[in-house]
């Protein structure tokens, strides 16, 4: 069985110090940073861009894992891409030709994700498996860390799972994630865990680590 990657999201740090932020949980085991994207439009919440993000991408050598909720998305992928992201994930429900920004990504030369709401069924991505690195199911409404686990979702995670057959595409769960839901997630399938409010409870690097190790424990 492959390790759990888990990939903190910087929205729960403090964005007074996100660069040494992300040089804490860089230190403290993150394997991968994960990064989200809000416009205040597709989702009720403004976070950063591309400018961020870029001020960011020397602080690790890590993989920033770039979460785009964001309405329109293809006039920015290049952006982002420039920016120093390594994995693009759009969301299906803002995009209206799903297949053409996929191909965007990759041509870019980035690894191309797609992620689905919770209320969103998973034959969506059906017909761009072949397009896909990785499915990012949400399990809360995208817009703000710290909100409850969709147990729905686990159900969906097993039914991707079985979709994606051999195929090298991770699955990544994001929202809610804690040393509780992360062995439900997991057993069905997840192989990359999201965490906000979980790794940066505490406030500091040495909770960070004993954060991060506790979810990978779970
Ligand atoms: C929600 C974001 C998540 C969120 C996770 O829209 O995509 O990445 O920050 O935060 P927690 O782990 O606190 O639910
Ligand atoms: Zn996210």
């Amino acid at each position: 069985m492959t390790k759990t990657i888990i990939a903190p999201s910087i929205l729960a740090s403090d964005f007074s110090r996100v660069g040494e932020e992300i040089e804490a949980i860089d230190r403290a085991g993150a394997d991968w940073i994960h990064l989200d994207v809000m416009d205040g439009h597709f989702v009720p919440n403004i976070t950063f861009g591309p400018p961020l993000i870029k001020a960011v991408r020397n602080r690790t050598p890590k993989i920033f894992d770039c979460h785009l909720m964001i309405e329109p998305v293809d006039p920015y992928l290049a952006a982002f891409a420039e920016a120093g992201c390594d994995i693009i994930t759009v969301h299906v429900e803002a995009t209206r030709h799903l297949d053409r920004s996929l191909q965007a990504i990759r041509d870019l030369g980035k690894k191309a994700g797609v992620s689905l709401n919770p209320s969103t069924p998973e034959s969506v991505i059906e017909y761009v498996l072949d397009r896909l690195d990785l499915v990012l199911l949400m399990t809360v409404n995208p817009g703000f860390g710290g909100q409850a686990f969709i147990p729905a979702v686990v159900d969906k995670v097993r039914r991707v799972k079985a979709m994606i057959g051999a195929r090298p595409i991770d699955i990544e769960i994001d929202g809610g994630v804690t040393v509780e839901t992360a062995p439900l997630v997991a057993a069905a399938g997840a192989n990359v865990l999201v965490a906000g409010s979980a790794v940066f409870k505490g406030g500091s690097e040495a909770a960070y680590a004993a954060n991060i190790a506790a979810i990978r424990a779970a």
